[in-house]
């Protein structure tokens, strides 16, 4: 956060930051930091760095138990850094929280994000060079290393630019977005000035690493007329927000601008420029600023538990987002306008591959049959990090859809440029615009979900999937043999916002059972066909808010393992739907209660047979084959979301994991 010339205490700049953390905290919360500069005259010398285990508010309380800061003082211009961080090198602890800084008077702090391959290789040569590391973090060689470089710099003067390439050209860097520096993970700069700032844009400059500090000087104020921001700091007072999600900025601004990959912003004297060591063919000279569409409200949790839970109940609506202005309800017409253009090119492909990460991959099983049926195509779905571990050959006639809730998964994102390089046609289906996988691709949907904060993804689910299902309808608009088929499809998908609200209507039932079974160690879903992706996700709830041990089960496989697990003690949820395996689910059935297995059966409402072979039955509404997984998976986000409860466990913040995984 970089304030120039807007008069505020160290308490206000502290506490946009802390508030920052708080909103985006789902992305990791092991540990968090902050630091700031003291006096507001002489930055370096004087910056304040606090660090604490923990989630955020401890952090916020760490803070104000310091009684040497001054938390009145007014600062004319001031920054402020601030992480949450989730663990990947060093446990979490106050050590090993960000930022990390270059030595005991703070003079260089750094937060970054993202994993730094060569790091052993540079801590070994800081070492012998007499820096001594308080932390086991990758992070900590940036702050070393610039001090390093700072250090034995040629002349005295180095501009804080060229120092930060210098540095950016030593790191292999993963994922990283080096305070203004991104390659890899995301990074955004939201803008605030009372000045209209909707058709600005930034020209990018470029080759400034080898001037001096005094030719910079002069370069900038030659760019000055040109530079849009350089004229809004001249008539009134400018804030510059960095941050990895926009949700840690929105309630100061909309106004953003996305950062490309190697992108540096530096500012200078309270100007914001965008530069880049060398210019690719091709690549877009300016960076604008846009304008976000997300509402404050959208990332708050109301009146309910958990924003897990608030995102269960959203989804009547999530799900209309998704479909409003792309089905004709009338004409039977289906267009999805960020595919149109490409359309001709996806019917003459070899195959789709369907690409995610879970949750994310499960909405490519979930959709993979209806997609077969519609577009007549062979469809293969592939977990992003063994699609790339197998080196799968990929082909220019390939289409690769790239199924992304947050657009940042490393896996997914890594999987994405692996085929883009062999020349196949990529497709993206994500829930954040602006995010890379959104940028990388050639085309994409976006499933207009709304941001979804609660780490266990529920809302994004649904909505990937009906986005999957609306492409195949679109692919068949021109089969003359598949009108009746559409017909059925398009009149469910009308009738789905209803029909999920009937199954929330559950919800008190479906507690009952949450009551009875959250004592146990294991909890296994079984079903087939339509819903084995409902059993996978429902599993996988289950395990990453209630540590429960549970496993999806696709009920043709029974007896080739799983068959042994049954017994009357073993919890068994079986998803049996009114559909073309119905029979072989009642099968299964028959198998599991013959081993005195106890089921709790989803099934379809007026289904006597099946009631009475069940030890509980929940009953929802019955809908097409291809849309019931939509309904069916619902009970089990809800059964997920109150074992975690009951087992008193913080249900959007699960122990180990993190909102984004911008890491492989
Ligand atoms: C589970 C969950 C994760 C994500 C996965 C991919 O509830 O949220 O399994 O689905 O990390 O994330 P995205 O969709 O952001 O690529």
């Amino acid at each position: 956060y970089l304030n120039y010339r807007v008069p505020q205490t160290r308490r206000d700049i502290i506490q946009t930051l802390i508030k920052g953390l708080q909103r985006m905290e789902y992305r990791g919360y092991d540990s968090a930091g902050v630091a700031v500069d003291g006096s507001g005259k002489d930055h370096a010398a004087s910056i304040s760095l606090y660090k604490k285990t923990g989630k955020v508010k401890a952090l916020d309380e760490e803070i104000y138990k310091n009684n040497s800061i001054d938390f009145e003082a007014e600062l004319d211009t001031h920054f402020g850094i601030a992480h949450t961080r989730w663990a990947t090198h060093g446990e979490p602890s106050p050590l090993n929280s960000h930022p990390h800084r270059s030595d005991k008077n703070n003079e260089f702090v750094v937060i970054h994000n993202g994993i730094i391959t060569n790091y052993k290789e540079l801590k070994k040569y800081l070492v012998s060079k007499g820096y001594d590391f308080e932390s086991d973090t990758d992070t900590e060689v940036i702050p070393k290393l610039i001090k390093y470089l700072y250090d034995n710099r040629e002349s005295n003067y180095m501009s804080f630019s060229t120092l930060v390439e210098r540095v950016i050209q030593q790191l292999s860097i993963e994922n990283v977005s080096f305070f203004l520096n991104r390659r890899g993970s995301p990074l955004l700069i939201g803008v605030r000035s009372q000045y209209e700032l909707s058709t600005e844009q930034i020209p990018v400059q470029y080759n400034c690493n080898s001037r001096t500090d005094e030719q910079e000087k002069n370069a900038l104020n030659r760019r000055g007329s040109t530079n849009a921001l350089h004229s809004v700091h001249d008539r009134l007072a400018v804030e510059f927000y960095f941050a990895s999600d926009a949700s840690a900025i929105i309630e100061h601004t909309n106004k953003v601008i996305y950062l490309e990959d190697d992108d540096i912003a530096v500012v200078v004297e309270g100007k914001l420029y965008v530069h880049r060591i060398k210019r690719t063919a091709g690549e877009d000279p300016v960076r604008v600023i846009q304008t976000l569409q997300m509402e404050l409200q959208q990332i708050m949790k109301g009146n309910f538990k958990a924003f897990m839970q608030k995102e269960i109940f959203e989804q009547p609506e999530s799900v209309v987002n998704t479909m409003r202005g792309r089905i004709c309800f009338d004409s039977n017409t289906v267009i999805l306008g960020g595919l149109s253009d490409h359309l001709k090119e996806i019917k003459r492909c070899r195959r789709l591959i369907v690409i995610g990460c879970g949750t994310s991959y499960h909405a490519g099983v979930a959709t993979r049959q209806i997609l077969e049926e519609l577009t007549e195509l062979p469809v293969m779905v592939e977990l992003a990090s063994d699609f790339l571990d197998r080196i799968t050959p990929v082909f220019r006639d390939d289409v690769c859809f790239f199924i992304s809730q947050s657009g940042e998964t490393a896996d997914t994102l890594m999987a994405l440029r692996y085929c883009k390089q062999r020349g196949a046609l990529t497709v993206g289906v994500t829930n954040t615009v602006g995010s890379s996988i959104c940028r990388e691709t050639n085309c994409g949907v976006h499933i207009n979900a709304g941001p979804e904060v609660g780490v266990a993804s529920t809302k994004a689910y649904t909505s990937q999937f009906v986005s999957l299902i609306m492409f195949g309808l679109m692919m068949s608009e021109d089969r003359l043999s598949m009108q009746q088929r559409r017909l059925e499809i398009i009149n469910g998908l009308q009738k789905l916002p209803e029909l999920i609200k009937e199954v929330l209507a559950l919800d008190d039932q479906i507690k009952s059972i949450a009551d009875e079974l959250h004592h146990q160690r294991s909890l296994l879903v079984m079903g087939r066909g339509y819903n084995y992706a409902t059993c996978l996700e429902g599993a996988l709830k289950i395990k990453e808010i209630t540590y429960m041990h549970s496993e999806g089960i696709l009920a043709g496989e029974l007896k080739h393992g799983p068959l042994a697990l049954i017994d009357k003690h073993m919890p068994v949820i079986m998803v049996i739907m009114r559909d073309a395996c119905y029979k072989k689910c009642h099968n299964a059935l028959e198998q599991v209660t013959a081993r005195q297995g106890r089921p709790i059966i989803l099934c379809c409402q007026d289904d006597p047979e099946i009631s009475k072979m069940a030890y509980k039955t929940i009953e929802l509404p019955h809908t097409v084959d291809c849309l019931q997984g939509i309904i069916s998976v619902i009970p089990l986000q809800l059964i997920s979301f109150h074992l975690a409860v009951l087992r008193g466990y913080d249900v959007d913040y699960p122990r180990n994991l993190a909102k984004s995984v911008t890491v492989e």
